[in-house]
């Protein structure tokens, strides 16, 4: 590789779900790729669908887990071993795992809290200093964290951290030129399962989801604003209102009773 596309990276964490893929596409034309996910077979999949429908675009990959210290590690020693910088991070890797808080094993809570919050700060710290001047970066945290959701608790809080942590971060590193900006998107169809999930809620799920695409378009015209969130689509943008109108215990009860139907565990 020559020096001068060393730089230009975007660097895509879950690069291999559905959001993280729509990413990756609309990220290839305008430079360089750097993908992870835990699948080496799935990221050599998604690398040969973006080189066919762009041949010129540079793509790097690497298989990590992103909740296990080493494997980041690893990870971290490769990128700097080929000497790439980035101007755009998009921190999309997260698990959705949606129960009563009862039903959790040990493993599955520190799993979940890891890779929705750990993974992105670690990721963050890391490209922050391998950094092109005016670096973006995206984190999709999700309309489930702007306020608590009973049933779906974990998720929420983490997704809730992660915002918090965005809007923080953008201060701090305003006077550097980085932008930083929290997507708090509703469902999105990926995953057959978040399909059938979103369907299953009828009117309500249909108002509020989008399509992966239609995210990634919206996130990355946020950032380049530096948008402090983004909420895609008129739906999101009205729910996240509502704490203005409705009491928090009148929202819980209403939410409470939705998701103690409903259950998913993808991971
Ligand atoms: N879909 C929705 O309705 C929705 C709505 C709002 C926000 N979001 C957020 O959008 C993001 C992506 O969602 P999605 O629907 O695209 O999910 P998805 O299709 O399940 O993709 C999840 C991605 O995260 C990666 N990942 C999971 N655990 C990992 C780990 N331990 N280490 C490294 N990578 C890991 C997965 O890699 P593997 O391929 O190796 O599993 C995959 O690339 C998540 O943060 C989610 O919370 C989704």
């Amino acid at each position: 590789m020559r020096a001068e596309e060393k730089g230009n990276f975007t660097f895509i964490s879950g690069a291999t779900g559905g959001v993280g893929r729509a990413f990756a596409f609309a990220c290839a034309e305008e430079g360089a790729l750097f993908l992870t996910g835990r699948s080496e077979e799935k990221l050599s999949a998604l690398q040969a669908d973006i080189l066919v429908k762009f041949p010129a675009c540079r793509i790097e990959y690497f298989a990590a887990d992103l909740t296990d210290e080493n494997s980041r590690r690893a990870m971290y020693t490769h990128i700097e071993g080929i000497g790439l910088t980035f101007r755009r991070l998009i921190n999309v890797a997260g698990a959705d795992i949606q129960k009563a808080f009862e039903k959790y094993t040990d493993e599955k809570l520190v799993f979940q809290c890891r890779v929705n919050l750990e993974a992105a700060l670690s990721v963050t710290r890391f490209v922050l200093g391998r950094r092109e001047k005016g670096l973006e970066i995206i984190n999709i945290s999700s309309i489930s964290g702007v306020y608590p959701m009973p049933y779906f608790a974990v998720y929420s809080a983490t997704k809730s951290a992660l915002s918090s942590f965005s809007s923080s971060l953008r201060l701090e590193l305003k006077k550097e030129g980085v932008k930083v900006t929290a997507v708090e998107p509703g469902g999105i169809y990926t995953r057959p399962d978040v399909c059938k999930d979103i369907e299953g809620q009828g009117l309500w799920g249909k108002l509020s989801a989008k399509k992966p695409e239609y995210v990634a378009r919206k996130s990355l015209a946020a950032v380049k604003k530096n948008k402090r969130v983004c909420r895609p689509g008129f739906w999101n943008k009205f729910i996240a209102c509502v704490p203005r109108i409705l009491p928090l215990s009148v929202r819980m009860r209403f939410i409470a009773r939705r998701w103690a139907k409903l259950e998913k565990d993808a991971f």
